[in-house]
């Protein structure tokens, strides 16, 4: 089974950049959207100062932020609950430049939001989602049903509050949505996983995207307390290191850029 890196610590965010992050966190309404540059340097393989410079552009954002937390306080959460990295998948979104971003698991559009927003700055790429979403039955959530269930009238992606022509959503089951969403692409540049969240599934979907995927290419997945070892053992097999985002369950790795080397017993030197 491949090791998991060491939880890395935030790493060295400038004042001006805290500031913005901060200012954009506040605004959208959720403590837990802190920004871990470390984690973002391992997955990106961006420098330091690149992810500044992106990350300074959350200032710019802030507006946007608080009317997604407007929306999930009329849609009676307390905050958005979901994807706790919204603000990372904007700086891979950038800084990566992606032509295809692809996605399991939508609900409120909290991670759709943060790539669409990078997509639209990058002025390039689309955005496959999909989703099948889980309805909440009344007005209001009852306590046992889950956050990322959607409020009556409402659709997936519904506390997104801007349109964008890079958006590719599919409403339906992952197991056969994103096998004819995969079958479209030439390459998929950044996966997220965020659906339904038991091992055989991220199995099966780790599985469906592998043949799209290229040296570089990102791939993410949350909540990976829920997936045993289908995160590892695809690593293991793609020679990549599993970079786990701080004490959270979200990990990601990025393909290698140069080809894995060969055990001596697999690959003999020819005799001299
Ligand atoms: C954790 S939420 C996604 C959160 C979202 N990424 C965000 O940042 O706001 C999981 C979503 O996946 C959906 N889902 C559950 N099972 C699914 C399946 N089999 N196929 C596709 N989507 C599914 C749920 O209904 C829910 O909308």
């Amino acid at each position: 089974m491949t090791s998991i890196a060491p939880a890395p610590s935030p790493g060295d965010l400038s004042r001006q950049v805290r500031a913005a992050v901060a200012r954009a966190r506040h605004a959208l309404g959720d403590p837990r959207a802190a920004v871990n540059l470390r984690w973002l340097r391992a997955v990106s393989g961006a420098s330091n100062e690149r992810l500044l410079d992106v990350l300074g552009e959350l200032d710019g954002l802030a507006p946007i932020e608080e009317e997604i937390h407007r929306r999930h306080l009329a849609g009676g959460r307390a905050n958005y609950a979901q994807l706790g990295a919204p603000f990372e998948m904007y700086a891979l979104t950038r800084v990566l430049e992606p032509d295809h971003v692809v996605e399991t698991g939508v609900s409120s559009g909290i991670s759709s939001a943060h790539f669409l927003l990078a997509l639209d700055k990058n002025r390039r790429g689309t955005l496959h989602s999909i989703d099948l979403p889980t309805r909440q039955r009344g007005p209001l959530l009852a306590k046992d049903e889950s956050p990322v269930s959607i409020p009556p009238g409402l659709a997936s992606g519904w506390a997104i509050p801007f349109r964008s022509p890079r958006w590719d959503l599919h409403i339906g089951d992952s197991a056969t949505e994103l096998p004819r969403v995969v079958e479209t692409l030439t390459g998929i540049d950044l996966f997220l996983h965020d659906d339904l969240h038991t091992p055989e599934r991220l199995a099966l979907e780790l599985a469906t995207i592998r043949p799209k995927l290229h040296p570089g290419s990102a791939v993410l997945a949350d909540n990976t307390n829920w997936t045993g070892d289908a995160f590892p053992t695809f690593a293991k097999e793609m020679h990549a290191k599993v970079y786990r985002r701080g004490t959270s369950y979200l990990v990601g790795l990025r393909l290698p850029t140069k080809p894995a080397r060969r055990s001596p017993r697999t690959d003999p030197s020819p005799p001299a």
